[in-house]
């Protein structure tokens, strides 16, 4: 099928594009736009023709469950149970990048939520959706834009690289600022709210807003076959075709020691690494690349879905150093945790 690319610059918005690309919303098209934390592709929430597309063009299994996006705070109260008490709570959050799990409206059809009786909401921060959302008239129902159990999409390239060819419209909107998906907090379990999915909201402001959090163990990495509630964790998740390996966050000395154990073993293999031992690599004619740094785990964010990206099929495989699970870092290590094929 044919793509329509639209460029639109997120600081200086063309009113004729967004409406276009608004109208295809409203005729049950999809539509690739940007968001704060990575690409989404779109299509009309109230239409369970048109989110079937969005399955069909990611090949995405029908029991996962997507987001739905909303461009103001009283969406919650249409398409979701929620008391004025918690909807002043996550009112602090918003507009941002985080999702809440909630029960369900009627409303909502049943293939966004998979069948479930609550519905994961989300407000983006994003100029661009936030004007796609409002000019659409709809809530948007959006999982990332990239096929699925790939690295999610942070560049532009990366959605024509996917998806062209398999939706109609294209909106190219910059980079994206965070690079990991939202945080994914469900607010239906009872007394204390429990993080699905970390993301760019770190626990310790969820624990603020809320109290009590449960951050249960497979956030972390640590897997109990009875404790599988974010319907998407069963899916093998961000992983590219070349094999990655994920040296756990340790002193430096040891990492990198760790480090060059495993790129020996391989002919072509590349190191992601921390800024601060790129220099040790290179004094070793190690092959690397630099992936963030140990004072700004923000950037390593940013960059950790990019990096996947640019080596697959281009080397053996991705030896990458890790950080420590703390801030938007557990978003980071909850990824790399997933990605891997082995963990040293
Ligand atoms: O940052 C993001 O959240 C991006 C952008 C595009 O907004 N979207 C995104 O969507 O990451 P997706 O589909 O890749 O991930 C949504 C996650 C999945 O793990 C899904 O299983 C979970 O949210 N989810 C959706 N509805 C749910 C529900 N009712 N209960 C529990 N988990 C749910
Ligand atoms: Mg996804």
């Amino acid at each position: 099928m044919e793509t329509i690319i639209l460029e639109i610059d997120p600081l200086n918005i063309e009113e004729e594009k967004i409406k276009k690309a608004a109208q295809a919303i409203k005729e049950n098209k999809t539509v690739v736009f940007p968001t704060e934390t990575v690409y989404g592709l779109g299509a009309n929430g109230f239409s369970e023709n048109a989110v079937r597309k969005i399955f069909e063009a990611k090949g995405r299994p029908f029991d996962n469950p997507l987001i739905l996006h909303v461009a103001n705070i009283k969406s919650f109260l249409e398409f979701s149970y929620i008391s004025y008490s918690l909807l002043e709570k996550i009112e602090r959050l918003l507009p941002g990048p985080v999702t809440f799990v909630l029960r369900k409206k009627e409303i909502i059809p049943n293939i966004v939520t998979a069948g479930k009786n609550t519905v994961a909401i989300r407000m983006p921060a994003h100029p661009i959706a936030l004007k796609l959302i409002e000019y659409a008239g709809v809530p948007i129902a959006a999982p990332s834009a990239n096929i699925s159990g790939k690295p999610s999409s942070t560049l532009s390239e990366h959605v024509i690289h996917d998806l062209k060819g398999k939706v109609d419209y294209i909106i190219i909107g910059g980079k994206v600022e965070f690079g990991v998906e939202s945080t994914v907090i469900d607010l239906t379990q009872g007394k204390v709210p429990v993080l699905l999915r970390p993301g760019p909201i770190p626990p310790e402001k969820l624990k603020e807003i809320f109290g009590d959090i449960e951050i249960p163990k497979f956030v972390y990495g640590i897997v109990e076959a009875d404790y599988i509630k974010a319907p998407g964790m069963r899916y093998k998740h961000y992983s590219p075709n070349t094999p990655v390996i994920l040296i756990e966050h340790d002193e430096k000395e040891n990492m990198v020691n760790k480090v060059v154990d495993e790129y020996q073993k391989y002919s072509n293999a590349i190191v992601l690494c921390l800024r601060e031992h790129s220099l040790f690599y290179k004094e070793k004619n190690i092959n690397y690349d630099i992936i963030g740094s140990e004072d700004n785990y923000y950037e390593f964010a940013a960059k950790l879905f990019e990096m996947l990206r640019k080596y697959d099929e281009k080397v053996e495989v991705m030896i990458v150093e890790g950080i420590e699970d703390k801030g938007i870092g557990i978003a980071v290590m909850n990824r790399l945790r997933k990605a891997s094929e082995k963990t040293v």
